[in-house]
């Protein structure tokens, strides 16, 4: 069959031909129709993402819409190494095997599922009730534009977005966003933005995309310096790292506030989480109409397309 596959870690996948997948025990096969491209899958075959198992050669790819044997149209992930879903057809146990309502079609399912699970469940994992409020950092890529829809969709009362691009943190006020943070301006001029920004909205779930250096900084406005009250137990959620792997987390920040900090992902967050995420999502997109660009291309133009810096489009290959 035909497949994008993984030679190097150091190099974009080959489209060329693989062994089609024979079904085991409790297996079926997927004859797959979409696959998105989103960051862990270019984590997973460059090897740098923490589920990477540092084999070669593998067929790229986490999730994808396709159909069942007896053509049933469904949302899945957790193909059978070395298969992925970035080919014709692949094999999968029963561990995300999701039922695609009539009305979503396949390349936008394929494309908006990984992002809008990031911050469902992420929200879930924050213990995130409707009418508190969220802040998202990292807000202008996919996963941070859907995450601010998502939290107003779910009843949030105020969504602060930070970002650094200004068009798109700028087009994140028609998404829903309260009030936008700026990330490019000096550290100190961060944290009071921050920090009038909280006083007005309210923070309870922060969604960071990012980590690093910007993750430090809204940290330090979360700090409590001077007259100490009890603060709002901010759960503060750690979902991707653009921004950097590591942070310096000062002490004060612990005991002068009321902070959790919890990941959420795979290992982190249980398939029963993220299955019943996507199936929630999936249910209102049905009636609630979200915002998210895609653009489908053949599986054949892989290797051109790999790199391509388009950061607000989600690509969806066909193979
Ligand atoms: N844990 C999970 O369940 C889960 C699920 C899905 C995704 N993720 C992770 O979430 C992250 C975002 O994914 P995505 O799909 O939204 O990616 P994306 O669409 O490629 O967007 C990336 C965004 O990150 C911003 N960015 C990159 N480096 C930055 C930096 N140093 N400072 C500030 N902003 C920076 C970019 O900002 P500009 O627009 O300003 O360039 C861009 O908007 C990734 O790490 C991904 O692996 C996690």
């Amino acid at each position: 069959m035909n497949a994008a596959v993984v030679q190097a870690f150091d190099a974009p996948p080959v489209y060329t031909t693989f062994d089609a997948p024979i079904a085991g025990e409790g297996e079926q096969l997927v004859t797959v129709t979409a696959a998105g491209l989103h960051q862990i899958v270019k984590s997973l075959a460059n090897g740098t993402h923490y589920m990477s198992t540092g084999k070669l050669p593998f067929i790229p790819g986490v999730d994808g819409v396709g159909r069942l044997a007896d053509n049933t149209r469904i949302y899945f992930g957790g193909a059978r190494f070395p298969y992925g879903t970035m080919c014709q057809q692949t094999v999968i146990g029963n561990t995300m095997v999701l039922p695609l309502p009539d009305a979503i079609e396949d390349a936008f399912a394929a494309g908006i599922a990984n992002p809008a699970m990031s911050s469902w469940v992420a929200l879930d994992r924050g213990r995130f009730t409707p009418g508190e409020s969220v802040i998202i950092l990292g807000a202008t890529g996919t996963s941070g534009q859907l995450a601010v829809q998502i939290a107003k969709a779910r009843g949030a009362r105020h969504v602060i977005a930070a970002g650094r691009n200004p068009q798109a943190l700028e087009n994140l006020k028609s998404l829903g966003a309260d009030r936008i943070i700026s990330l490019t301006q000096d550290r100190e001029a961060l944290i009071a933005d921050y920090r009038a920004a909280i006083a007005e909205c309210g923070a309870d779930v922060v969604l960071d995309y990012l980590w690093g250096s910007a993750a430090e900084t809204t940290l330090a406005a979360i700090t409590q310096r001077g007259v100490i009250k009890p603060g709002v137990r901010v759960r503060f959620v750690q979902i991707g790292n653009l921004a950097g792997e590591n942070i310096a987390l000062n002490a004060h920040t612990l005991r002068s506030s009321n902070l959790e900090l919890i990941g959420s992902g795979f290992g982190s967050a249980s398939l029963d989480a993220i299955r019943s995420a996507i199936t929630d999502f999936f249910t209102l997109t049905t009636t609630h109409p979200f915002d998210f660009n895609y653009k489908t291309a053949p599986l054949s133009d892989v290797t051109a397309l790999w790199n391509e810096k388009d950061q607000a489009t989600r690509l969806v290959f066909q193979p």
